[in-house]
């Protein structure tokens, strides 16, 4: 029968118990909460472990799972505590090991005992944790799985990152077109460290009884394919709640956990008065910073596209818009409305109708969320995994147009003006807008009953009942 099951029905109805560990970023928990509730639903107990200091800084909680707090060693103040992320991610791995197992003997004392652990692969000791306890553990990686596969080449020293120019041609084995590693790693100060952990996601990777991958099968056919002879892996995704899809969980509106808090609605009452289609919708996730010349040409290139559009600007970053730009916004009316916000409900921006595009820096989740919802791309990404994500929009999946770079690393008005015009109105655009809502149809199968991720649920949770006590 299908999974119509109220999310926080628990107690004697379930059959087994998971406990999932994230990273602490809200980019990282979020796909793990919306996979929790996609178990839960299926009769599996849920209890996510997250740290103190991570938990201090959430505007809010989410109700339909149970939180269970264990310490990174740095519980006033995580990772700025910590100085370094090397100093984190060190100590995390001491502390965390000690007060994970704690929770899990705690949860077996309390006649509620786990048999599985879900961790984030950048925390890859908790492998060893669920192995004392001699628990079932899954990896569970927030990236696709095209990006996974560079990191792996890079883990078995087949490449090496940051690419230098004469690595631009070097091709991964598993990717159905010259996805160039030169696409890929863009480097940041701190990056090597962040590198040198992406690579640890595989350093007992070999051990884990399962790979669970944030992406699904019709998007990466051929790398899912290429791994899966290599891991055991899973595509569970997309990890968006289930109202926005396949609907089949209630009450799902909860998206997720966030430092910041959504302006939902003047937000969604602005997006109202719009007509269709009308707003290119701008945001470059919860991490990543503009550099303030690349923030007025921005400015001005989503002024001249003569569009509407909504553009989240985290306060931190507020000080490099033009002078007078919010100010002139306020007073222009016809065809070039523009709402500057500080963080906004982003699905719900998605969703809405009057959203005609998606101006994103290519964070994961960001692009699964357009796919999700049909909205067709164009492309800034500035770091890590987001250049590979924005050649897998524009050349695989042909959803969207990468606005190029000048030699300075600036991404000029005129482009942003034309790759705007192209994907909101132009004929060029139109079988990138077809594209997206094709795309969005296979999201939703994906997870719907009988679909490749739903199924891949299903046998997960088929392993983890057999071998529940
Ligand atoms: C980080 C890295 O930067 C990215 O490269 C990697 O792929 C994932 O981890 P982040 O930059 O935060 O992520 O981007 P993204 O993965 O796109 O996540 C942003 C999340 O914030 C999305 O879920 C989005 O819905 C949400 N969001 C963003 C809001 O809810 N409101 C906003 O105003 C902006």
């Amino acid at each position: 029968p299908p999974s119509y099951l109220k999310l926080q029905k628990m107690s004697t109805s379930h059959k087994a118990h998971c406990l999932i560990l994230p990273f602490q970023g809200q980019s990282h928990i979020n796909p793990m909460l919306q996979f929790s509730k996609r178990l839960q639903s299926k009769r599996v107990k849920i209890t996510i472990a997250t740290t103190k200091s991570f938990l201090k800084n959430m505007k809010e909680l989410p109700t339909s799972v149970s939180i269970e707090a264990i310490s990174d060693g740095y519980d006033d103040g995580g990772r700025d505590q910590a100085g370094s992320f090397v100093a984190y991610v060190t100590r995390f791995k001491e502390i965390g090991s000690d007060t994970l197992s704690q929770l899990i003997q705690k949860l077996a004392n309390s006649g509620c005992p786990v048999n599985c652990i879900v961790y984030d692969p950048f925390l890859p000791w908790a492998v060893e944790v669920a192995k004392n306890f001699g628990l079932i553990s899954a990896a569970f990686f927030t990236q696709n799985c095209a990006v996974d596969n560079i990191y792996y080449h890079v883990h078995k020293g087949v490449i090496k990152l940051p690419p230098t120019q004469d690595d631009e041609e070097i091709l991964i084995p598993g990717f159905s077109r010259q996805l160039a590693i030169g696409y890929t790693f863009v480097i940041v100060p701190e990056a090597e460290r962040i590198l040198e952990m992406l690579v640890n996601q595989f350093s007992n990777l070999d051990k884990v009884d399962w790979v669970l991958i944030n992406s699904f099968y019709e998007l990466e056919k051929q790398v899912i394919d290429y791994m899966s002879k290599i891991y055991p892996i899973k595509t569970i995704g997309p990890t968006i709640p289930s109202i926005y899809l396949d609907k089949r969980l209630h009450d799902d509106k909860e998206y997720g956990l966030s430092v910041f808090k959504p302006m939902t609605n003047e937000c969604l009452n602005w997006l109202n008065h719009q007509p269709i289609n009308s707003v290119v919708y701008v945001s470059f996730g919860s991490i990543t910073n503009l550099e303030a010349e690349q923030m007025l040409e921005l400015a001005w290139g989503l002024k001249n596209s003569n569009n509407n559009f909504l553009w989240v600007v985290r306060s931190t970053e507020e000080s490099k818009l033009p002078k007078n730009f919010l100010e002139e916004l306020k007073l222009t009316s016809g065809n070039n409305k523009g709402l500057v916000v500080s963080w906004c409900p982003q699905l719900q921006v998605l969703e809405h109708e009057s959203t005609g595009c998606f101006l994103t820096h290519c964070g994961w989740n960001s692009i699964l969320e357009a796919i999700s919802l049909g909205v067709p791309m164009v492309t800034m990404p500035q770091w890590a995994d987001q250049p590979t994500n924005a050649e897998l929009v524009k050349d695989i999946w042909e959803i969207g147009v990468r606005a190029k770079q000048d030699e300075k690393g600036i991404v000029r008005r005129e482009i942003i003006e034309e790759c705007i015009k192209l994907v909101m109105e132009e004929e060029e655009g139109k079988l990138i807008r077809e594209n997206a809502k094709k795309w969005k149809e296979m999201a939703r199968n994906t997870v719907d009953e009988g679909g490749s991720s739903d199924k891949n649920i299903e046998e997960f949770v088929s392993k983890l009942m057999s071998t529940s006590h």
